[in-house]
């Protein structure tokens, strides 16, 4: 067994104070035990990207762009939980997608994509359209890994990621261990 650290990016597809989808990035940080030999940070800077646009799509050209590709660039793997809006991924994920196409970023990094909405469907249209631009800039997409949490609500998760729910419990360590494995697999080949 590895007794490796892996250093785990976690963004919200939501800028929103409380935001749920937040609420259970932090709750799978809490979830993790030692066991999960995994380290998280929270990617706070979505809302500080510039819009993008490929004149300005160069290497170290904008700062908070180079700061969002060097915490991509020094993490083993990537969680996104974002919400659907409007049938699609919030632009602001999209935007900051965009910004690493070129560069490259994610390409064979494993990524689990998660969306979660109060609707029967837990965010299906966002999940299809983020799965397809992960693929797109060839991002390691891999078995329980790409998850959608149907009706979501404020008491199945407490604001700082505390599951009430035994159901979200599970789904959400059935996320860590997906990545955990896909991680490992990828250490060992
Ligand atoms: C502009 C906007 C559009 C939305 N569109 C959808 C949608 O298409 N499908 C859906 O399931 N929920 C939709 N919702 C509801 C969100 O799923 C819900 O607000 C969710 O709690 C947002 O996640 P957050 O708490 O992480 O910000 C929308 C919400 C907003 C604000």
């Amino acid at each position: 067994m590895s007794h490796h650290m892996y250093q785990i990016l976690m963004i919200s597809g939501s800028l929103k104070l409380g935001s749920i989808n937040t609420a259970i990035l932090k709750g799978l940080t809490l979830l993790a035990d030692e066991a999960m030999t995994m380290r998280f940070s929270l990617y706070e800077g979505l809302g500080e990207l510039p819009h993008f646009n490929p004149d300005r799509d160069t290497p170290q050209a904008i700062e908070a762009v180079e700061h969002f590709r060097e915490q991509l660039r020094s993490s083993d793997g990537v969680i996104i939980c974002t919400p659907e809006y409007a049938a699609g991924v919030p632009g602001t994920l999209k935007n900051a997608l965009d910004w690493i196409v070129s560069s490259g970023e994610l390409m064979n990094k494993p990524v689990a994509a998660i969306s979660a909405s109060p609707s029967m469907q837990g965010g299906a249209k966002a999940l299809e359209s983020l799965e397809a631009t992960l693929r797109m800039i060839d991002a390691r997409m891999f078995s329980g890994g790409v998850v959608g949490i149907p009706q979501m609500n404020r008491n199945k998760i407490g604001p700082d990621g505390e599951v009430a729910d035994s159901e979200l419990r599970l789904t959400l360590l059935g996320i860590l261990n997906a990545l955990k494995s896909e991680l490992e697999e990828q250490q060992e080949s």
